[in-house]
């Protein structure tokens, strides 16, 4: 608790190109826990080295992350914005907890075993242990509550266990964290195969509409989505491309999935379409401005993660000096 306020704390990889399917299914959450909750979210720049990064694009990827969540909504004065490797004390807690963390519980973790798969010249310490860096990242922060991906799961049960292990060595120590999974409602699948889920590496660009898009993308993106041969617009489990492109269109306007059908009762896709890409395009633009404005401005990016690794750094060094306290470190 920080106040009366319970912490939510999330880490966002520096990796950029965020599609609409982060946006409404995630991001716009984001900036709805500030009314209720202490929110710290950081750009784990950390965590990104694991795989090999070129340099210039992971400084610049680390500005860009910062600048898309504010201009999605996060407003740095309401939630703590930070970067990782700002705060020292995240890879000070990550090592100690590599030592209350068993190597077959990190052989077990299915995102290691994939990237491992995927980066087969590059298996380094790090891909092992990003997990315990990941737990330190949530406890460092006596952390409640943190919203994840489904694919996250095991790393935040992981960093459970760590805690509870801790607390029972050395008396209370961290919270226990919560996770917290997005729910379904928000899924939004891929354009040109909309059984599979929209993802930001997919290799066909007219199945990922990004949230920094140009107009013109959109609407091209959105006039060649797959739907059926049914030509009718109606919310059905067996229509997926219909149906996800009215969850689309509902996101951006609002609108009930019953005014939509009635809406585009008697005419063909071919309008429907059109109508969803400009409500994307519309409701993406303000998103888009607000970022090319905050990348113009170096300086006051700069300031907000200064302002935010001091105040994230002011909570974590009560944490570190309780587990050093802990530990048998001299002080
Ligand atoms: N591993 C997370 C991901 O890839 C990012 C992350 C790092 C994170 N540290 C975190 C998420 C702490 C939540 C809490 O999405």
């Amino acid at each position: 608790m920080i106040g009366d306020k319970k912490i939510v704390f999330s880490g966002v990889q520096p990796s950029g190109n965020l599609t609409i399917g982060n946006y409404l299914g995630a991001i716009k959450n984001f900036s709805r826990f500030s009314e209720d909750y202490k929110t710290f979210y950081c750009v784990v720049d950390l965590h990104a080295i694991t795989v090999r990064q070129v340099p210039a694009e992971l400084r610049r990827r680390t500005y860009e992350t910062l600048a898309l969540y504010m201009a999605c909504g996060l407003d740095p004065k309401q939630n703590t914005l930070f970067v990782q490797s700002h705060v020292p004390a995240h890879a000070e807690l990550g090592w100690m907890l590599d030592c209350y963390t068993m190597f077959g519980e990190l052989s077990r973790m299915t995102q290691f075993k994939d990237k491992s798969a995927k980066h087969s010249q590059n298996i380094n310490a790090g891909l092992f242990t990003y997990p315990t860096l990941m737990a330190a990242d949530i406890l460092l922060y006596q952390t409640d509550v943190v919203p994840v991906g489904i694919d996250q799961k095991q790393h935040l049960e992981l960093a459970r266990d760590i805690a509870m292990r801790f607390n029972q060595a050395y008396g209370d120590t961290f919270t226990v964290p919560e996770g917290y999974m997005s729910t379904d409602t928000m899924k939004i699948m891929s354009l040109a195969e909309p059984t599979s889920k929209m993802s930001k590496s997919d290799t066909n660009q007219n199945a990922v509409v990004y949230i920094l898009d140009s107009k013109d993308d959109v609407m091209r993106k959105f006039k060649k989505a797959v739907t059926d041969s049914d030509a009718c617009v109606r919310y059905s489990e067996d229509k997926p491309g219909v149906s996800n492109l009215m969850t689309i269109y509902r996101a951006f306007t609002g609108k009930s999935f019953e005014e939509i059908e009635r809406e585009f009762d008697g005419r063909g896709y071919g309008d429907f379409k059109l109508a969803v890409g400009e409500a994307c395009a519309d409701g993406l633009a303000p998103v888009r401005e607000e970022f090319a404005r905050l990348m113009a401005d170096k300086k006051y990016l700069e300031e907000v993660m200064k302002n935010g690794s001091d105040e994230a750094a002011y909570y974590a060094r009560k944490t570190m000096s309780k587990v050093r306290r802990k530990i048998g470190f001299v002080n």
